[in-house]
């Protein structure tokens, strides 16, 4: 695939991204990472102690007229995010305590599910110039699925190994952006809010596979962009400011993806295969009916071993999704959908299906702690005392 509707991937693209993420068709990207204006309705302008200006968001890209406005503004971009999601996706988004509680109460109503929220704390945060409240070192992101019956994918076992084989928590040690890593135009930050790669690095690694699509709705300075090419994945980033576009586009050239190899996900455990006649034979495909691609525009009929008929040729759901895109592999289970209830319903999806109701939860996706490998310390008695 080398667009998305009528968007190249790979590429960012410069617009308002409520406009651009309605033409994208339902269920598309497999990550979406948000970073959208923080409404921080600054008033005048911040001095450090030796009066040199402090740098802030004073950008007129956070403005709104209204918190009613911002409200409308983020109910919008959410509402699409979450058509555009994939079943098995997942949803990042990250604010300050400005921004992220009415976005996370947008988002409930809306019906995405909530699967973890996450401090990122900023090892060198700025301090409280004015000393009147307490340094504000850290940002939260919330990480949500399109459903509770969402099959997302968590790389729980590499985390895992990242974190020195204890499991990785939710509290996450990033300094902030800085030195080589920051962009620069002409000595001036290109952008005030540039996230650091570290913290775009465990979001992607945790949550996606090689090959899937990235889509961030801000893209600002490209960190998605840049990290989501490094880690091999496809992208699309939609941003507003045509200076940034040409900031991103740029960085994002310079990045050199990593090789195949060093991207397979080893330490995961296999999920159940489940092979396509098991469907059959449960009735969740049926023997006779058609298969078709996304489009429609290729349609294959299911015999009683399984195998597809298309044209004159005859295969498995792979050999047969390969054939009619001209490549010498496919993975049948992404290319073809049965007909449901006047819809397309992948066969993906049914294969989950299958798996939830007839074979034990894979460990990858247990929501049960495990604490088989680690050491669990009491608490310490706290200072208070135990009453
Ligand atoms: C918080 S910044 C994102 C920073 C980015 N994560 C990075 O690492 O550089 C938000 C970005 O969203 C852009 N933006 C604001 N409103 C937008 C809209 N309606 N459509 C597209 N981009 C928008 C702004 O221009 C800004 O660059």
């Amino acid at each position: 695939m080398t667009s998305l509707g009528s968007f190249p991937i790979n590429t960012v693209v410069q617009g308002d991204c409520i406009e651009h993420l309605k033409a994208l068709p339902d269920n598309s990207a497999d990550l979406i990472f948000a970073d959208p204006p923080y409404n921080l309705q600054l008033s005048g302008d911040l001095y450090r102690p030796n009066q040199t200006k402090v740098d802030g968001v004073d950008d007129a890209w956070d403005k709104f007229d209204s918190v009613t406005a911002y409200d409308q503004f983020t109910e919008a971009w959410l509402r699409e995010c979450l058509r555009v999601l994939k079943p098995t996706g997942s949803f990042w988004v990250i604010g300050t305590y400005h921004n992220i509680y009415r976005v996370g109460a947008i988002m409930q109503n809306l019906g995405f599910w909530f699967l973890n929220d996450v401090v990122w704390v900023k090892t060198n945060p700025m301090p409280n110039f004015k000393g009147t409240r307490f340094n504000n070192a850290h940002e939260t992101l919330i990480w949500a699925s399109k459903s509770k019956a969402s099959r997302y994918t968590f790389h729980y076992h590499s985390m895992k190994t990242m974190n020195d084989d204890l499991q990785m928590r939710s509290d996450w040690l990033i300094p902030i952006c800085q030195g080589e890593e920051r962009i620069r135009v002409n000595g001036e930050k290109a952008h005030s809010t540039q996230k650091p790669a570290e913290l775009l690095y465990r979001i992607i690694i945790s949550t996606s596979n090689p090959g899937d699509l990235v889509l961030d709705p801000f893209m600002g300075s490209g960190t998605t962009g840049a990290v989501a090419k490094r880690l091999g994945r496809r992208f699309l980033g939609f941003e507003r400011e045509p200076f940034y576009v040409s900031v991103a586009t740029e960085r994002i050239a310079k990045v050199k993806p990593l090789e195949a190899p060093l991207l397979e996900y080893r330490t995961e455990k296999k999920k159940p295969r489940v092979p396509f006649g098991n469907l059959i034979e449960k009735g969740y495909v049926r023997i006779g009916e058609p298969l078709y691609s996304r489009d429609r525009k290729v349609q294959a009929l299911v015999k009683a071993d399984a195998s597809l008929v298309w044209n004159e040729e005859c295969g498995s759901i792979h050999r047969i999704s390969a054939l009619a895109l001209g490549k010498e592999n496919n993975n049948g289970w992404s290319y073809w959908y049965v007909g449901r209830e006047g819809r397309l319903q992948s066969i993906d999806e049914l294969r989950h299906e299958y798996e939830s109701k007839y074979l034990k939860r894979p460990k990858e996706y247990s929501t049960e702690l495990d604490f088989s490998s680690q050491v669990v310390k009491e608490p310490e008695p706290s200072f208070l005392g135990d009453e």
